[in-house]
């Protein structure tokens, strides 16, 4: 994407994510309506939906031949990888919304050609506004953040899971989270994987580990995570394709290749 076009995008798509927050908080108070998608603990609020089409709304308006791959449906329905792309959850930790009114975030990617251009993260309850534009580094609200340090002893590092990962499963090991979390100093889950990327970007925590996660659960923060040099990859090691959902992975240089080598290249079972 042309420096020029990404500078413009960037600035309009901040002004958005800004206002989103702003309604968000502005509605912490209000009593809320509370749906189930798939499962009880598959949650849907009344201010996801408004944050959604708020912003579909000022994107399609703004750039009608972009696409929008969004969570709550009012995004495009076929999503090819060409062109631009936004990725938007309008509440990641929509569970922590409910139940703590913190820990969540507004999550914004646009992705062109396949490749992750800008980023917004919007703590909305701290304030805190995370931000990158690819190659041009990465920004707790006016503040650049620095290159990840490398930590290499598993035994010093802090790591968090997702929800999902220590749930019953068919398909993956569960011995293999057991053999992580005695290796490690702690394990802990925020329960919003755009912050849970976003902590081991500020070097607060190490790694992130979680599985069925979506495209829009992870687009943002992973554009942030490079611009710090850290890396992000499915569990086993493999690319992501920002347009699939899967399992991820994220944690500085150190330890990334002796937790997949060592832990995580075979967790998942082969299914015959
Ligand atoms: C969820 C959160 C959670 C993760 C789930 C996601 P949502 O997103 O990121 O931490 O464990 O897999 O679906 O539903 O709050 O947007
Ligand atoms: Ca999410
Ligand atoms: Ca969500």
């Amino acid at each position: 994407m042309n420096e020029n076009v990404r500078a413009e995008i960037y600035d309009q798509a901040k002004e958005w994510v800004l206002k989103a927050g702003e309604i968000i908080r502005d509605s912490l108070n209000e009593q809320r309506i509370i749906k189930s998608k798939e499962s009880k603990k598959d949650l849907v609020t009344d201010v996801d939906k408004k944050i959604e089409l708020f912003l579909v709304k000022e994107i399609k308006r703004t750039y009608p031949k972009h696409l929008i791959l969004s969570e709550e449906g009012y995004g495009d329905k076929e999503i090819t990888g060409n062109g631009t792309v936004w990725a938007i959850d309008p509440i990641d930790g929509t569970r922590n919304f409910v139940n703590q009114k913190k820990n969540f975030a507004v999550s914004v990617a646009v992705i062109h050609q396949g490749v992750g251009e800008i980023g917004f993260i919007y703590d909305v309850t701290e304030e805190f506004l995370y931000s990158a534009r690819k190659s041009e580094g990465a920004y707790r609200n006016d503040k650049r953040m620095g290159d990840l340090e490398v930590k290499r002893e598993l035994e010093e590092a802090s790591l968090s899971f997702n929800h999902e990962l220590l749930c019953e499963s068919d398909e993956f090991d569960r011995y293999t989270m057991e053999r992580i979390t005695n290796k490690v100093r702690l394990v802990r889950s925020k329960g919003s994987a755009t912050l849970e990327i976003i902590q081991v970007a500020e070097g607060l925590s190490d790694g992130y580990i979680a599985k069925k996660l979506s495209p829009w659960d992870v687009a943002a923060a992973i554009i942030v995570l490079n611009e710090v040099h850290g890396i992000a990859t499915r569990a086993n090691g493999n690319k992501i394709n920002p347009f699939e959902e899967g399992t991820i992975f994220v944690s500085n240089k150190g330890i990334h290749k002796q937790i997949v080598l060592n832990y995580l290249k075979d967790w998942q079972r082969k299914l015959i």
